[in-house]
């Protein structure tokens, strides 16, 4: 039986994800609630060591399945170590990223089945959904240019591909309505806040 709460925010690059899990982080906390970040890939120690294969500028002649497969045995661990344990034992976790990002990165950018990705994806997370996701959603090239040139290797693709990677969030939200908020990435960071913070306090019954 999972007590805690699983919360996860999702977007293309530079949409404002990072920051907006800070402050929700950083807030719920300060209201006194057993709260984690973790980030994907990532998390803990052997998902941080595959993130770096995995966004290394140099390993350019990785395929679509190795990348959707290491973006999977980061998720695997992580859900074992982190995931499982402190959900059980009731912490809110607000993860930037998980699942989605494979569907919309490996299967919507890459073309890789996504029938395929959803399997797998069942095998790497034990059945574990996000209780609520927040898609920053941002214009390709604004959230691009908020990048600016330090970009890793998927960053460094091309302008269709993250077009591509976009048009998958949307259809993913448009799948899942009840769990998938779409936020606009060009309002304010405070306003963008105060939109989560409502989602949040009626999942958690507070407020
Ligand atoms: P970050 O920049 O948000 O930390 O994410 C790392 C990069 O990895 C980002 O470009 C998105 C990409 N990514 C995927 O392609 N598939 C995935 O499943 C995940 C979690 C991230």
């Amino acid at each position: 039986m999972l007590k805690g709460k699983f919360i996860t925010f999702e977007g293309s690059e530079g949409c404002g994800k990072s920051t907006q899990s800070k402050f929700l982080v950083d807030h719920l906390t300060a209201q006194g609630f057993p709260v984690k970040l973790l980030r994907e890939p990532g998390g803990v120690v052997i998902s941080e060591k595959v993130r770096e294969i995995l966004l290394d500028r140099k390993n350019t002649q990785m395929n679509k399945e190795c990348e959707t497969l290491l973006y999977m045995a980061a998720r695997a661990q992580l859900v074992e170590e982190v995931l499982i344990p402190e959900l059980s034992q009731g912490t809110i976790l607000v993860c930037d990223r998980f699942l989605d990002s494979t569907v919309a990165y490996q299967g919507y950018g890459c073309g890789v089945s996504v029938d395929t990705i959803k399997a797998m994806g069942l095998f790497a997370t034990k059945g574990i959904v996000p209780d609520l996701t927040f898609f920053l959603d941002l214009p390709t090239e604004e959230g691009l240019r908020r990048r600016g040139t330090e970009r890793d290797r998927i960053e460094l693709r091309s302008m269709e591909y993250h077009e591509r990677v976009r048009a998958g969030y949307h259809q993913i939200a448009q799948s899942e309505p009840e769990r998938v908020v779409v936020i606009d990435g060009r309002r304010s960071k405070e306003e963008n806040f105060m939109t989560i913070r409502t989602h949040v306090e009626k999942l958690l019954k507070i407020g």
